[in-house]
């Protein structure tokens, strides 16, 4: 009797603990390892997502190997070997598929952009209607980052192939961290940090996308802002960025416009709560409106770990809008059911 009771136990338990292996996932959980649908850790970091008929597709940094310190760093200039921008894609944004990489790495070519010696940081796509083709930015750089330049690629699908097309500094400035932004009338912008990362740069972008038209703005002069994330909602537009402390986390701040090439004023730091004055240990990197739902922004940012990047993690953290505050209150593990 007793042994049979042991044996149903034993059975109950191994039944409960493969219905959870195999119930899909419906919470995230911050910097917790998060596995692809194949099982494999999502290997996506400076990331970038395109929303695309009823798909999200969530593009990043492909950070696979050792993570390198060259021996003549003066500076905490650690990175891997540059393996492409991978993509993945889901309709619930917890089940990623693994695309596979979309922007793949030119081995034989030691001076190209995407040669793995190289550093390839922070990339993202938007469609272009007119165009009808998939473009993506990303940051290109040399190992000691001093190219700082912007690289354009484009394809015909959002799972690639990319076809990488060539870099140049955004009307003769430096461009490091940097974010893509399509308005609802179609027109697109690049946010770059320039001037040595002193100054935020606002590029418009021609109709193609895939250059500056020459029209910019210079904005946060000389306050040394670095990975920007932008929305716009309620017809004003918002930047999230980080300070400029390399891997290391610092405070986030928030600044608002009224028009994309306007005035932008800075409204502070909006994470609130366990290690707010760190950004929660992480960096921004985008911010994503969950479609379906009302009001729901989804503030996307890095946890790295500068000496093993591969392994870095993720915080995604809804952004509450409350009359005219907004904040991102730290939240160890959250649902997307708990939102309207
Ligand atoms: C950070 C930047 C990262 C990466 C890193 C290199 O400030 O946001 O994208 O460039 O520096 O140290």
């Amino acid at each position: 009797m007793v042994k049979k009771i042991g044996w149903t136990i034993i059975a109950t338990t191994l039944l409960t603990l493969l219905t959870m292996c195999s119930t899909e996932s419906r919470n995230i959980v911050q910097g917790e390892l998060w596995l692809d649908t194949a099982g494999n850790p999502i290997n996506a970091h400076g990331s970038g997502m395109l929303y695309h008929n009823g798909v999200y597709y969530w593009y990043g940094e492909y950070k696979k190997g050792e993570t390198i310190l060259p021996e003549w760093a003066t500076w905490e200039c650690y990175r891997t070997d540059v393996t492409g921008v991978s993509c993945y894609s889901s309709t619930d944004l917890y089940n990623w598929t693994f695309e596979g990489i979309v922007l793949g790495a030119v081995t034989d070519d030691p001076s190209h952009d995407l040669h793995p010696s190289k550093v390839l940081e922070r990339p993202k796509v938007v469609y272009n209607a007119k165009t009808h083709k998939f473009v993506m930015w990303a940051h290109v750089e040399s190992a000691d980052y001093s190219k700082a330049a912007a690289g354009v690629a484009v394809s015909d699908s959002p799972t690639g192939p990319f076809t990488y097309l060539g870099s140049f500094r955004p009307n003769d400035a430096m461009s490091r961290d940097q974010t893509l932004f399509v308005d609802d009338d179609g027109k697109a912008y690049q946010f770059a940090s320039s001037e040595h990362n002193a100054t935020m740069y606002i590029n418009e972008l021609t109709d193609d996308y895939l250059q500056p038209t020459g029209r910019y703005t210079r904005n946060f002069i000389d306050m040394s802002r670095e990975a920007p994330a932008v929305f716009k909602k309620d017809g004003k537009y918002y930047m999230i960025s980080s300070g400029c402390t390399g891997w290391d986390p610092n405070q986030a701040q928030l600044a608002v416009a009224d028009s994309i090439m306007g005035e932008w004023s800075i409204i502070g730091d909006p994470c609130t709560g366990t290690n707010a004055d760190k950004t929660f240990y992480a960096q921004s990197t985008y911010v994503q409106q969950v479609h379906g739902k009302k009001d729901l922004y989804i503030a996307m940012f890095d946890r790295w770990n500068k000496t093993d990047l591969e392994d870095s993690r993720y915080v995604w953290l809804p952004i509450e809008f409350d009359n005219d505050q907004i904040t991102i209150p730290w939240r160890e593990e959250w649902s997307l059911d708990d939102f309207e």
